[in-house]
């Protein structure tokens, strides 16, 4: 028997397996005020299904991944309006996603639970987030190249290039990040993960104040560049090497190492018989779109580069042989009523009464869900019925060899009943406010 390494994907998936499947009890303080005692459980619920994912179902983070985020030197450094923002906007570019689904009151429960957890203490550093320093970004970029982009990358791009360090170059990271907490996080490191205090002589380098404020004033020039260099990089074809590595940073803590899927979570997207009916354009608009109501948030800030990668990635070791032509125009029309009937007998026990999906705890995808309706075209509905998804609970349903031999008119009435399905239900909308907005 041969060992697997343990990488990375090793630890993305112990930490959503514990996350995930495990219904541990919540590391909650003891000492935190009775009064919000409701919001801190609903805070610690929230976090263990959209946040420890990635970040760990402690919160400690995984090199690469996600930086820790129950961490004590963090905390202390971090407002409530910083932590806020950087769940609201989220860090485009990153996996960290703007998350416009929770409410205002769901991600002030979340910092609640966060501030409360029972290793860390109540002190926090003074950060002067009025403060503006003023240095040479001329000076700053000799300082970057030695002192930091070996972990943070070049341009400060972080996990984008397969690196340890976060995106301290990205705009999403800048404009909420202060002078300060920059300043701040380099006097202090981040106790447990790989960034190390750099200032004075206990620091890893002994920079002088001068020299940190030239730093940040040369990542505030990366910061304002970023689009410029964005735009000026060529988009070539995809690369699966690379495609990879974004892949595990993207989109791993759902689909799983290799793409495999995780039933109940999320579908098996490097498997051949999805890779089969799915164009590059329905997975590119799938990326781009997401599917409002599920896990598959929108990543419009990926990079066409990103993207083209991640498809080669999926596509790597499909047959092009094995490619199915799927016409997006061809409809099929057939007994909405009778749909539903088939429906309920055949499908509903895995995809919800109304193709809700997951979200209702169910093993398949929303297919009932407008989201995916929009993407989907009638023959992508029938092939997928025709072939099933060999190696998942979805399975061929139609002819002599499928699991219910279903004709062609029982899948069309079932696509019928779908599409009416899709016009009923409708992504839950976020109506909350907060102070910080
Ligand atoms: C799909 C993975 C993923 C999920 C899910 C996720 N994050 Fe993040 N998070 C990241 C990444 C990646 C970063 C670092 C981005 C960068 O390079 O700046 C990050 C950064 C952060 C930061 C900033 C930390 C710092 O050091 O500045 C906070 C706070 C945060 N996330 C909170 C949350 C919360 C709360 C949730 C749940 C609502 C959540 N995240 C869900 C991946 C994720
Ligand atoms: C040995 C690798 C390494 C080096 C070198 C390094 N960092 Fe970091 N840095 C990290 C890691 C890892 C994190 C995320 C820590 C976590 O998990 O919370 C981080 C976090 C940060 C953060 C906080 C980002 C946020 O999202 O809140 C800043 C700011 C930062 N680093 C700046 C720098 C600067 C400036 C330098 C150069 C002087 C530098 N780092 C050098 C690894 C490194
Ligand atoms: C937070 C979890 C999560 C992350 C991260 C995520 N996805 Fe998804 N993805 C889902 C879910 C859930 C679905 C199924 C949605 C539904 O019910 O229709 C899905 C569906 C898809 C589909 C359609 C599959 C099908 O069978 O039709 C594709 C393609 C896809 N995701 C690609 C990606 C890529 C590429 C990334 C990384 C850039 C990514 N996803 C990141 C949760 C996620
Ligand atoms: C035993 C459980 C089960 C049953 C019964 C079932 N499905 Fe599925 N279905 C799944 C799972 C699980 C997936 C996701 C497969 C994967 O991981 O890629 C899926 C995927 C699909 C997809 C692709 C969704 C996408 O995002 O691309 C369609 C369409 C679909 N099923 C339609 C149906 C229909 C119609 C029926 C009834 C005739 C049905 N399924 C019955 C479990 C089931």
């Amino acid at each position: 028997m041969t060992m697997r390494p343990f990488n990375i994907l090793n630890l993305i998936l112990i930490s959503s397996a514990f996350s995930l499947l495990e219904a541990k009890s919540s590391n909650l303080g003891t000492s935190s005020d009775k009064a919000h005692a409701p919001q801190l459980a609903q805070g610690g619920r929230l976090f263990k299904i959209h946040c420890a994912t990635c970040h760990g179902s402690e919160g400690k983070g995984v090199v690469g991944i996600a930086p820790s985020i129950l961490n004590k030197d963090f905390l202390a450094l971090a407002s409530d309006e910083f932590i806020y923002k950087t769940i609201s906007k989220g860090r485009p570019g990153t996996a960290m996603v703007a998350r416009p689904d929770l409410s205002a009151d769901d991600i002030e429960a979340i910092i609640t639970y966060l501030r409360n957890s029972t290793s860390l203490p109540p002190d926090r550093i003074r950060v002067d987030n009025t403060l503006v320093f003023s240095g040479d970004k001329e000076n700053g970029k000799p300082l970057f190249s030695k002192f930091c982009s070996a972990c943070h990358g070049p341009h400060g791009e972080g996990y984008m290039l397969g690196l340890p360090g976060t995106g301290i170059g990205l705009p999403g990271f800048l404009e909420i990040a202060s002078d300060d907490y920059i300043f701040q996080t380099l006097k202090q490191g981040r106790l447990g993960t790989p960034m190390q205090p750099f200032l004075g002589s206990t620091g890893l380098a002994n920079l002088g104040k001068q020299e940190v404020y030239d730093l940040i004033a040369y990542m505030r020039h990366l910061g304002e560049t970023y689009e410029e260099r964005m735009v000026n990089t060529p988009v070539g074809p995809g690369n699966s090497k690379a495609g990879e590595i974004h892949y595990n940073i993207n989109c791993a803590a759902c689909h799983q190492s290799s793409g495999r899927g995780l039933v109940g979570l999320a579908p098996a997207i490097r498997n051949p018989d999805f890779l089969a009916i799915a164009s590059d354009d329905f997975i590119r608009q799938t990326i781009d779109q997401g599917r409002a109501g599920t896990g598959m948030m929108a990543r419009p800030d990926l990079a066409p580069q990103v993207v083209n990668d991640i498809i080669a990635y999926l596509r790597k070791d499909t047959d092009k042989n094995q490619i199915v032509h799927v016409d997006p125009t061809k409809q099929l029309f057939g007994d909405a009523i009778a749909g539903g009937d088939k429906f309920t007998r055949y499908c509903a026990s895995c995809h919800g009464a109304k193709g809700e999906g997951y979200s209702a705890n169910m093993p398949g995808p929303g297919i009932g869900l407008a989201s995916f309706l929009d993407a989907a075209s009638d023959d992508y509905i029938y092939q997928t019925l025709k072939r099933g998804r060999n190696g998942t609970p979805m399975r061929s349903f139609l002819g002599a060899s499928g699991l219910a031999n279903l004709s062609d008119t029982d899948a069309a009435d079932i696509i019928t009943h779908l599409r009416e399905l899709g016009e009923i239900t409708e992504a839950p909308a976020n109506t909350g406010a907060s102070d910080f907005e």
